[in-house]
């Protein structure tokens, strides 16, 4: 079977698409998927972070740049499309760049993370048109691009309260069930190279675990291990 295409996008920078892509593709793989990461960010930070994990521990994915390919990234899946379950791309930041516009041309999912603020609310909106007009541009033989919102960043708060209310209000794609909390375990995931389910049981492991089964269900993929850490 030819493997899914999810795509991370979000114009804004920093909302967390580097770190949901990596928890994901890490998630997955250690729920038994043959998981691929692109890294289309120039500054390289899902390599960088696949690069910190040990040699008898490595992370559980396969995670490549292909920034300096810009849009030219695509003609690289091709040979990975049997090779994996699913290919992950984590988008660069930039609204001036093509890559996202060219991963929603090819991807069944697209993620987009948005931390419940008001400069997010605001962001989202260019991103969610950026996907209506993908859907516009695909032709039938394309199949569907699901697409939904995924709170980054959570926290408790009105001011939290208040601007996902406002989100909610101004989009048309669906929000994500499953929501990730702001907490040290995750840019902790980065100094070793791993992702949240590799450490003891935590609210942000379970928090992950719940995003990667939702979203892999909406997308039909196939886990043949509920969860498990590298180090079992
Ligand atoms: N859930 C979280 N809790 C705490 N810190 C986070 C969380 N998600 C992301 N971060 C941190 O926020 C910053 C931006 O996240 P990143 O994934 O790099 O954003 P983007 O790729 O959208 O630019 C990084 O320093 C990252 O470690
Ligand atoms: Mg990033």
């Amino acid at each position: 079977m030819s493997a899914k295409i999810v795509v991370v996008f979000n114009q804004k920078g920093g909302c967390a698409k580097t770190m949901t892509t990596m928890q994901l593709a890490g998630t997955w793989g250690r729920m038994g998927l043959r998981v691929f990461v692109v890294d289309m960010d120039p500054q390289n930070t899902a390599k960088l972070w696949e690069l910190q994990a040990s040699s008898d521990q490595p992370f559980s994915a396969d995670v490549e740049s292909f920034a300096p390919l810009k849009k030219h990234f695509v003609d690289k899946l091709e040979p990975l499309l049997e090779k994996f379950d699913v290919i992950l791309i984590d988008c660069p930041p930039s609204a001036e760049s093509d890559v996202p516009w060219t991963a929603l041309l090819i991807a069944d999912y697209a993620i987009i993370p948005v931390i419940p603020v008001m400069d997010n609310v605001w962001a989202s909106k260019i991103a969610e048109e950026l996907v209506l007009k993908a859907r516009a541009e695909r032709s039938a033989a394309d199949g569907p691009l699901q697409a939904a919102y995924l709170l980054s960043m959570n926290r408790k708060g009105k001011v939290f309260d208040v601007c996902l209310e406002a989100l909610k209000k101004d989009i048309q794609l669906p929000i994500l069930k499953s929501r990730i909390g702001m907490r040290n375990a995750y840019p902790e995931c980065q100094l070793y190279g791993c992702t949240v389910g590799d450490f003891a049981e935590s609210t942000a492991s379970k928090e992950v675990e719940m995003a990667a089964t939702e979203i892999g269900k909406q997308i039909g993929l196939k886990f043949t291990k509920q969860k498990g850490s590298k180090h079992e």
